[in-house]
């Protein structure tokens, strides 16, 4: 297998490339028909690696793709979920190259070089391994799995009609196993197999004063202001050893145990690199935790961006009508997203002060996941990643969500396996946003080695 990515690599990367120019930036309207030429282009890679049935769906928002190759009745399935979707480039001058003119550069982390495009890691480069992968073992003519692939265009919007797609499309989509690669390892020597998501719940508050602007001299000190309001209000949230100072937010949460946490930071993080990769001195979060846990077992509150009153040059002296804020809570197993919502929602307006109104938005949200380990699917992933890394892998619990994949396993009743190849530091969402080439290649071995391994393993199962 690694002999044949080898003979491939050059045009797996082209393809790469070529796949990255394409903007489909899925939260702004204005790249509507860019987003819709990437599903046409995944349409078309999936038919040149031999799927039988192509098929774009449409939907309220962006397509889905569709793609199968069945090999036999009595074959496991496979399911691989992407996400063909990137998240807006913003801000545009800090990247050192344009988000889609993607470069091969080489960098400490990377030094066989990284592809710096947004999407690069998050998810086009992640997902289109298993499209390489699979294209391999067709050409083999070692395939022994079915395989569906389902590649959205909304992950990065919060997967709004894909939760209907999958209802529709109930039968069509029956799997043993959901394949993604969208998460992450620590490193290319400690390789991981992500075994949680948080959840998440994002909320937008607005604090409305006084029916205008007004002088600050005139009425400065006479009213209040909704800037300073929400101020204290946010900083209410957390308490002094910075748990979330809402009441009710940790009922449901599920409590790991000392044995448990101690065998998780054995893979901690190196807090001075940590520190040094961020430009940061000192770490902050809740007490009583390692900095590991703050970012995967423990849920959090932010604030995402925080506005009103006046931003343009110079000073103006002014108490604004209104101020606002966006906060996300991610969270853990079992806190239910749609009852933190509520209860964020009811909290933060009991806690207004008089003199304010308050009004309380929910955007978007989603559970958290937590794969098991002791699966057909997650032992056949070890061996692949073993053959790979020449190690074993740890299981890691990720800090981020994929809000689509507790849905997965409430409506189609199949489990997800997280096959990650990305690095933290390899910036998604972030300006020069990156992946390896090493990565990227590895990432497609282990993907093709996973598949013999699962089927054999689940033939023994199930003969
Ligand atoms: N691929 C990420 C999620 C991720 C990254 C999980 C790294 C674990 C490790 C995904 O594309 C993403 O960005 N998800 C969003 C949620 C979504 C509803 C916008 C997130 O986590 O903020
Ligand atoms: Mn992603
Ligand atoms: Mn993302």
């Amino acid at each position: 297998m690694k002999k044949l990515i080898q003979n491939q690599k050059e045009v797996f990367i082209n393809q790469l490339l070529e796949l990255l120019k394409i903007p489909s930036i899925s939260a702004d309207p204005q790249y509507k028909d860019e987003v819709k030429k990437t599903a046409e282009w995944i349409k078309n890679a999936l038919n040149d690696i031999g799927c039988t049935t192509v098929k774009i769906y449409e939907t309220e928002g962006h397509p889905v793709v569709y793609g199968e190759i069945l090999v036999s009745e009595s074959a496991p399935t496979v399911l691989v979920y992407g996400h063909y979707d990137v998240q807006p480039p913003d801000p545009l001058e800090l990247w050192d190259s344009p988000p889609f003119e993607p470069i091969i550069k080489k960098t400490d982390l990377h030094p066989n070089g990284a592809i710096f495009a947004r999407g690069a890691c998050d998810d086009k480069g992640q997902m289109f391994m298993h499209l390489k992968a699979i294209e391999l073992l067709v050409k083999n003519k070692s395939l022994n799995s079915n395989v569906k692939f389902v590649i959205e265009g909304e992950e990065e919007v919060g997967s709004d009609h894909l939760e209907k797609f999958i209802t529709d499309h109930k039968s069509m989509l029956q799997s043993d196993i959901i394949l993604i690669s969208d998460t992450g390892i620590n490193s290319i020597q400690n390789p991981a197999i992500t075994t949680g998501l948080r959840g998440l719940s994002y909320m937008e508050v607005t604090v409305i004063g006084p029916n205008r602007d007004l002088h600050s001299g005139l009425y400065g000190g006479t009213v209040a202001n909704p800037i300073n309001v929400l101020c204290d209000m946010i900083a209410s949230l957390h308490d002094q050893n910075r748990k979330v100072n809402i009441s009710g937010f940790y009922d449901q949460v599920v409590e790991i145990s000392e044995q448990e946490l101690q065998k998780m930071n054995e893979n901690g993080i190196d807090e001075k690199s940590f520190k040094d990769s961020i430009g940061i001195d000192a770490v902050m979060g809740e007490k009583g935790y390692t900095t590991l846990d703050r970012r995967s077992i423990r849920p959090t509150l932010d604030v995402n961006g925080i506005w009103g009153g006046y931003t343009g040059e110079g000073a103006k002296t002014v108490i604004p009508n209104k101020a606002h804020a966006k906060i996300s809570m991610r969270l853990v197993p079992d806190q239910n997203w749609k009852d933190i919502s509520v209860l964020f929602e009811k909290h933060f307006k009991a806690i207004a002060p008089a003199g304010v109104k308050v009004e309380v938005t929910t955007h978007h949200g989603g559970g958290s996941y937590v794969t098991p380990t002791d699966s057909v699917a997650y032992k056949a992933a070890e061996k692949a990643y073993q053959q790979v890394f020449g190690v074993v892998p740890h299981a890691k619990r990720d800090g981020g969500s994929i809000p689509i994949v507790p849905m997965f396993e409430k409506v189609l009743g199949s489990k997800t396996l997280l096959m990650g190849f990305g690095f933290d530091s390899d910036a998604i969402h972030s300006p020069n946003e990156h992946y390896g080439i090493d990565n990227f290649l590895k990432g497609i071995e282990t993907i093709a080695l996973f598949y013999p391994h699962f089927t054999a393993l689940q033939k023994q199962l199930k003969p």
